[in-house]
C-alpha cells in the first residue's frame, strides 16, 4: 500500500480527481494518510473531510517566522510517515529540508507543459494568463518530481490541451484540469504505487 500526504491550498479539485481515482479502483494500493493545508479557509479540507481523511492545516500566520513555519509543514508530514508526498496546487515554497528527506519521493501537478510557463511566479491561474498573452495554441499540465528548484525536477508525465481563440484565464483553466490534471496526477500516483515509475540520472521512465 503506498502511503501518501496531499499538500493543497485552494479549491482541492486535484485532491478530490486522487479520491475519486482511489474510490472508483483507477488508482490502486493507494491510501492518502494526510491532507495538509497552508490555508484555513481552503475548500480542500472540506473535500477532505467529506472523504473521512485527516485534515491538519499549517499556516504562516500561526508562527512567528518563515523558519518555524517550514518545521512546522515538516512535522505534519514526518508523523503521516508517508511513501510518497503529493502537491496537488500547494502555492509554498517546499522547504529545502524536507526536499532533501523526500528525494524522489515528492511530485507536483503543474498547469503548464514544463518548461513553458513554470517557475517563481508562475502558478494557478497566473499561468493560463502568461499562455494566452504569448498565443500558444498548446498547452497542458506536467506531473514532476520535486528537487531544490522552482518546477525543474525530473518530468513524469505530460499531457497536452488545445487553447482555443476565445478562452479566457479561467475556461482555459477548466479546459486544462479536465483534460489533463485530473488524468494524469491520479495516472501517475498509480504508477508509482505498482512501482513502475523509476528515475536515473535526473531522466523518467515507466516501465510495463
Ligand atoms: C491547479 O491548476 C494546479 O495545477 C495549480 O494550482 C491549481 C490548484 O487547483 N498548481 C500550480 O500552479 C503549482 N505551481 P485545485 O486546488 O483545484 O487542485
Amino acid at each position: 500500500m503506498l502511503k501518501i500526504v496531499v499538500c493543497v491550498s485552494g479549491g482541492g479539485t486535484n485532491l478530490q480527481a486522487i479520491i475519486d481515482g482511489i474510490a472508483q479502483g483507477s488508482v490502486f494500493h493507494t491510501e492518502i494518510v494526510r491532507v495538509i493545508c497552508n490555508n484555513p479557509g481552503a475548500g480542500a479540507l472540506e473535500r477532505a473531510k467529506t472523504a473521512g481523511i485527516e485534515g491538519v492545516c499549517v499556516s504562516p500566520k500561526d508562527y512567528g517566522d518563515r523558519d518555524a513555519f517550514e518545521a512546522a509543514l515538516v512535522r505534519a508530514v514526518e508523523e503521516a510517515d508517508p511513501d510518497l508526498v503529493v502537491l496537488a496546487g500547494f502555492l509554498v515554497k517546499v522547504p529545502v529540508e524536507l526536499i532533501r528527506k523526500y528525494e524522489n519521493r515528492i511530485i507536483n501537478i503543474h498547469p503548464s507543459l514544463i518548461p513553458s510557463f513554470c517557475g517563481t511566479g508562475y502558478y494557478g491561474l497566473r499561468v493560463h494568463e502568461a499562455a494566452l498573452a504569448r498565443g500558444v495554441k498548446i498547452t497542458g499540465a506536467t506531473v514532476h518530481f520535486v528537487d531544490e528548484g522552482m518546477d525543474t525536477g525530473p518530468i513524469i508525465m505530460q499531457k497536452a490541451v488545445e487553447v482555443h481563440d476565445d478562452d479566457t484565464p479561467k475556461t482555459l483553466q477548466k479546459r486544462v484540469m479536465e483534460e489533463a490534471e485530473w488524468v494524469i496526477l491520479p495516472w501517475c500516483i498509480n504508477l508509482i504505487a505498482a512501482g513502475q515509475v523509476k528515475i536515473e540520472n535526473g531522466r523518467v521512465s515507466v516501465t510495463e
